[in-house]
């Protein structure tokens, strides 16, 4: 595996890449890698001749109280793993050449980036669009990876490419949970004991959500309400959202007639947990 920290190191070998006629998988990570962002990598594998990652904690999309000081990094433990994984190339660019003095231009998807998690991170998703439409500019992915754990995210991202005539096709990745249906996350280190036993209650509130479903239940507000009414006995839990939305659009449903989109934002103390359930219909 190559580490890469330029952006003109990083170019060049996409230039040879290229010349080779080798197509490009690409893997954008925060690190602190766990087998979550490895599964990205073990699908770049499977369609792409070379994989990219990229390590960059990415000061753009953390907002002003927000943990990015506090984010974990652990550079030496992320090339390790992902060595181990099969990533052929770990670009890790610094932030003073990421976003040069004098750096004024954002890529700001409307709409998608305003409903759920943007309503509580009203800057989050521009700093996404924008590393991730300059991270594309650098290694140029034919195919680039995302998971479903931030389904929005992701949704947001195939707008950005196809509004911009991207040449990068977009595929989102099913979550990977820990063995509790705790999805996993670099942010799961920040829960306490407790708080950790009681974040298990979302994935089950998801579940119960798609047993509802299943049952014949079609009216979203019910569903949330019976979802709420679980998260709350939790009493470290604070809600931010529970919604249930069509996947693509992120419009909200009232009455599910197709695949919905039922995701939820809670904290635990400090520590915004994300989950949700594509539940096909
Ligand atoms: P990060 O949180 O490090 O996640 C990198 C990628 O891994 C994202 O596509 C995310 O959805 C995926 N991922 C995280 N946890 C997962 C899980 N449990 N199962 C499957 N996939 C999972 O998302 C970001 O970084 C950043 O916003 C980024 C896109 C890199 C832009 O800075």
């Amino acid at each position: 595996m190559k580490a890469v920290n330029t952006i003109a190191r990083m170019s060049t070998l996409v230039r040879m890449l290229k010349k080779e006629g080798k197509t490009i998988g690409f893997v954008p990570t925060m690190g602190y890698l766990h087998d979550g962002h490895l599964s990205l990598v073990k699908a770049a594998e499977k369609h792409t001749d070379v994989v990219v990652m990229s390590v960059f904690v990415n000061p753009a999309q953390f907002g002003p109280n927000e943990d990015f000081d506090k984010y974990p990094r652990d550079p030496k433990r992320d090339e390790v793993m992902a060595a181990q994984a099969g990533v052929d190339i770990i670009f890790c660019p610094r932030s003073s050449e990421m976003y040069s003095e004098g750096y004024s231009t954002c890529v700001t998807v409307e709409g998608l980036s305003q409903v759920m998690c943007g309503r509580s991170r009203p800057e989050h998703f521009r700093g996404v669009t924008t590393v991730v439409a300059k991270l594309f500019g650098i290694v140029k992915p034919d195919i680039a990876y995302f998971g479903q754990k931030d389904a929005q995210q992701a949704a947001i991202i195939k707008k950005m490419a196809s509004d911009l005539n991207m040449d990068t096709e977009i595929k989102m990745m099913p979550i990977v949970r820990e063995t509790d249906g705790l999805a996993m996350s670099s942010r799961n280190l920040y829960l306490s004991d407790a708080q950790r036993r009681d974040a298990t209650v979302l994935y089950r509130a998801l579940k119960r959500a798609e047993s509802l479903i299943f049952a014949g239940e079609r009216k979203a507000s019910v569903i949330k309400e019976d979802m709420k009414k679980m998260i709350v006995q939790k009493p470290a839990a604070k809600i931010d959202y529970v919604a249930i939305v069509n996947p693509c659009d992120l419009k909200d449903l009232e009455i599910i007639a197709k695949d919905a989109l039922v995701a939820l934002a809670v904290n635990f103390g400090k520590t915004r947990l994300i989950d949700n359930i594509i539940v096909e219909v």
